[in-house]
């Protein structure tokens, strides 16, 4: 790969014309000797190339866990909100990051944002099935046997059918649940809800695949995901 392709993809906010430039002021590094030359041909796995000293370690793909608060949009740019691409810290930065799928704006939750859009396509597509799973604060109590209706499937509110979900009761007033499905309809938990005549009043997203979100990451906070926990994320089966 060239170098200055390798240190445009890798960087945030530097294009192949700045690498150019920083290989001229000598603060770009090949092996421990200045780059002379940006288009210079590199080993991205084997050779050790640094910025200003600082190793530049080859990832062909990046993927964040976001902990997103209400209030901020799942999109690349807003005008009027803050985005979730806005919440990344600065060592997480590189071009061509999207978040993949989208929360509404006022649920919490897990938010996959990467530059990986073959991931983003198997994750999200329904023919693979991979499941999501939100904690769910209702206005009023399931009622008894929600279980086995959320579990057969029911019709939807646009004559078709919403796939089978697994419900799951947490508190004895049963008001509050995990829901597990496995479709990626716009607003679909409140949806489904609506539906069974309640509302939900608070949404997270708890889960992709088989990965949780991370219970130590604060509302606002991202993690790199390890390379060994990516392929959770497109794992059919629910927990
Ligand atoms: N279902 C919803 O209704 N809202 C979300 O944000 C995600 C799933």
């Amino acid at each position: 790969m060239r170098l200055d392709k390798f240190l445009s993809s890798q960087l945030p906010d530097i294009s192949r014309r700045d690498v150019k430039r920083l290989c001229l002021k000598g603060r770009v590094t090949v092996g421990g000797a200045a780059a002379k030359r940006s288009d210079m041909h590199i080993d991205e796995l084997h050779d050790e190339i640094a910025l200003d000293g600082v190793p530049v370690v080859y990832r062909e793909h990046i993927y964040i866990m976001l902990n997103k608060p209400q209030g901020v949009v799942c999109s690349t740019r807003d005008g009027l909100s803050q985005t979730v691409l806005e919440l990344v810290p600065d060592h997480l930065q590189r071009n061509g990051l999207f978040p993949a799928g989208r929360l509404d704006k006022d649920t919490e939750g897990f938010v996959l944002i990467t530059d990986d859009g073959d991931l983003a396509h198997r994750m999200l597509s329904p023919a693979h099935h991979v499941p999501k799973t939100y904690f769910v604060r209702l206005e009023k109590p399931c009622e008894e046997g929600c279980e086995n209706i959320f579990a057969q499937g029911f019709e939807d509110d646009e004559g078709g059918r919403w796939k089978p979900a697994q419900l799951r009761l947490l508190n004895e007033s049963r008001t509050e649940c995990e829901l597990t499905i496995t479709e990626g309809r716009y607003h679909q938990v409140k949806r489904m809800f609506s539906q069974q005549g309640n509302r939900v009043v608070f949404l997270k997203r708890i889960a992709i695949g088989n990965l949780l979100l991370d219970d130590s990451l604060a509302l606002g906070e991202c993690l790199e995901i390890l390379h060994k926990d990516v392929d959770k994320l497109l794992a059919e089966k629910a927990r």
